[in-house]
């Protein structure tokens, strides 16, 4: 029997409610597949902190690292706000990209026919809607030097922030965009702000030449301001978008509430040996401990890791199609909740997804 060791990390706020439903779907899909999923649970950023005083320690990310997978709820909250950067529960975030190598990472948003009507956006132009944003994770504005606020001597202060890119970091990400591109509609976007920042002049340049070897896949360049308008004014001329790591995080959560709810929406973060998942929304501080999340996004970040970690395509397939299942009988929890639709909350969901994995 095939047995994969995943290391749980849920996190703070809402993640521990919504990763727990996960597992719980992780573990129904074993016991059908005949498949083993060890889980091994460790804390991870404020519920850290906590603990340990700092947000990520090392026999956490020795976990991680000896794990097969990583499967993370979220991080942060109020309570953590006013530490210094150095040890804010965001840094474990960030430490474990680093540290795993997860340069890519892949933020599907695809419109469920039976949500359409839950986007903000009219149906017309959101159905159909399936794009797939390639974030660069581990470079970019997030992790370059130099950095910090630093006093000045008139009293005021400086703050500083760099955004850097090397030829081989935009090349890798460049390559991961046009692979996958080739499983989908063929065509990638590359989003920069060549007309301001070298930095992304140096990235237009590069994924340009990347494609060379790629003349099957359709390359266009966009600006981030105009990505932005572009996908709430017609966001169906997407297939893949690629782009720097800051670009990516701010147009990954556009192109989730495209689809009603970023509580439905998973990532996977891939390059290293070990892959991460986690869902794109945060620790929803305000509705934590209340029963009320959506744990689709993190549910859905399991099968992204059976696909993309383990190769378990049928498995997958599995998972979102009971996704689809619940969502087609009308299950909703609050955020995508509508009149007449049955109101569920975060166990009951988790509940409902497996009864229909069968
Ligand atoms: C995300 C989040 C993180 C990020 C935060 C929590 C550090 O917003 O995964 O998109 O900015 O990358
Ligand atoms: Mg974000």
């Amino acid at each position: 029997m095939n047995k994969y060791t995943i290391a749980v990390l849920p996190g703070d706020g809402i993640g521990p409610e919504i990763v727990g439903e996960a597992v719980k779907v992780l573990m129904a899909v074993g016991k059908k597949h005949k498949i083993c999923f060890e889980t091994k649970e460790a804390l991870v950023g404020g519920a850290s902190i906590d603990k340990y005083g700092i947000p990520l320690t090392e026999e956490t990310l020795k976990l991680a690292n000896s794990s097969d997978a990583v499967l993370l709820g979220a991080v942060g909250g109020p309570k953590w706000e006013g530490l210094d950067y150095s040890i804010r529960p965001e840094r474990a975030l960030l430490a474990l990209r680093k540290e795993l190598g997860l340069f890519a990472n892949l933020r599907p948003a695809k419109i469920y026919p039976v949500l359409a009507d839950a986007s903000t956006l009219k149906k017309e132009i959101i159905e159909g809607v399936d794009i797939m944003v390639i974030r660069e994770l581990t470079g970019g504005l997030y992790f370059g030097t130099p950095k910090g606020v630093e006093k000045l001597p008139d009293g005021t202060e400086r703050g500083v922030n760099t955004m850097i890119y090397t030829t081989p970091e935009i090349e890798r990400i460049a390559k991961v965009a046009f692979d996958v591109a080739r499983k989908r509609r063929k065509k990638v976007t590359s989003v920069d702000k060549a007309n301001v920042l070298e930095t992304t002049e140096l990235w237009r340049r590069v994924v340009t030449k990347v494609h060379k070897d790629y003349q099957d896949v359709e390359l266009n360049h966009m600006y981030v301001d105009n990505c932005a308008m572009q996908l709430v004014r017609n966001p169906k001329q997407f297939d893949i978008i690629v782009t720097e790591n800051t670009f990516g995080d701010i147009l990954s959560d556009e192109a989730a509430m495209l689809t009603g709810s970023i509580g439905m929406l998973p990532s996977a973060s891939l390059g290293g040996k070990v892959g991460m998942y986690e869902p794109i929304h945060g620790s929803a501080p305000d509705i934590a401990g209340q029963g009320k999340a959506n744990p689709i996004a993190t549910v859905l970040s399991v099968a992204m890791m059976l696909r993309f970690s383990f190769n378990l395509t049928k498995e997958a397939d599995d998972i979102e199609m009971a996704v689809e299942g619940v969502l087609n009988k009308g299950y909703r929890t609050a955020d995508i909740h509508q009149p007449g639709k049955k109101l569920t909350g975060c166990k009951e969901m988790g509940e409902v997804v497996v009864n229909e994995l069968g």
